[in-house]
């Protein structure tokens, strides 16, 4: 699997710093006490057929009611995820007494587009689409997980892809091959643009898409802009739309369970701030931790406040 992202979920009557935490690039939740039955079975089948269906779809976006007062609320949305993701309890060993820990499983948020890049871009891609954009542009590391995800998406939606990708000194004037990310994001077609460390840092991403924004507009194409990770307010929105979900299956649980933290992987920070802010607005009121490059796990509301 080329990118992977889950939430873990973490039931537990400790402070959640006593834990000791893996060092995984994944988004995490924890969460508390009550005891979990099993999930009661709705077979509606035709109904699960429909939405299948939707795969691809635009549609308008309404928010949960709890982030009604939120703005700008986002017009549209778009289905690309494969969503909602499964919930399970990740059976460690040598956990402390009373404590569980679950994973909201955004890995298989679907294949080519998979992890948590997807729920922003259902958004971004709406936006893009509304706008009446014909590429996008974005920008990231060498082996981006967003990059590869908003090239898969663009494919999807029949848009040009336009990647800066940030790599070596020495290796900037290279092919830059078919490995990992690079495969997918050259088997649909994105044009790529190598950038070195050191001219990103100089430059800036902002001004690095702008410039090719600026040759796009006066080819005559009509470019949208991607920041790095899909991460601004509007990108934001899929992970508070992965609150409302969570709630939601929490709620077809029916039997009290609720998580008291919630860790994620952060790069870029738009999960973490979608998570916090879905977090504190709706009914969970988890804390949001995050976990960054260097492991060190900062409370996440700071990010969203
Ligand atoms: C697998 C995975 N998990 C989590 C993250 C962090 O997401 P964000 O950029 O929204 O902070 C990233 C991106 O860096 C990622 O690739």
């Amino acid at each position: 699997m080329l990118c992977s992202a889950k939430l873990t979920l973490l039931r537990s009557s400790l402070p959640p710093l006593g834990h000791s935490i893996s060092a995984l690039r994944q988004p995490k939740i924890y969460c508390s006490q009550s005891q979990a039955t099993e999930t009661e079975t709705n077979d509606d089948a035709p109904k699960a057929m429909a939405l299948s269906f939707d795969f691809l779809g635009k549609k308008p976006y309404s928010p949960p009611s709890w982030a009604s007062h939120l703005r700008p609320i986002p017009s549209h949305v778009f289905s690309l995820g494969h969503l909602p993701t499964p919930i399970h309890k990740w059976n460690l060993p040598n956990l402390p007494q009373n404590t569980e820990v679950w994973l909201k499983r955004d890995d298989l948020s679907g294949m080519q587009l998979s992890g948590n890049k997807v729920r922003k871009l259902e958004f971004l891609m709406a936006e893009a689409v509304a706008q009446g954009a014909d590429c996008i542009i974005t920008i990231g590391g060498i082996q981006s997980n967003h990059c590869r995800a908003t090239a898969v998406a663009a494919k999807y939606l029949n848009l040009d892809c336009y990647l800066i990708l940030r790599t070596s000194k020495a290796l900037v004037d290279q092919d830059p091959g078919l490995t990992g990310n690079l495969l997918v994001e050259r088997f649909v077609g994105a044009h790529i643009q190598l950038i070195s460390k050191e001219e990103y840092a100089r430059i800036g991403s902002v001004a690095l898409t702008n410039v090719l924004k600026e040759k796009l507009l006066k080819e005559g194409r009509r470019p949208y802009v991607i920041p790095v990770g899909g991460s601004n307010s509007l990108g934001t929105w899929g992970y508070i739309e992965a609150m409302r979900e969570i709630e939601q299956q929490l709620q077809i649980r029916s039997n009290g369970v609720k998580f008291d933290d919630i860790v994620v992987a952060c790069g870029s920070g738009g999960t973490i701030a979608g998570l916090s802010l879905g977090s504190w607005l709706g009914e969970l009121k988890a804390k949001a931790w995050l976990m960054d490059f260097k492991q060190v796990l900062t409370h996440g509301i700071l990010l969203a406040s």
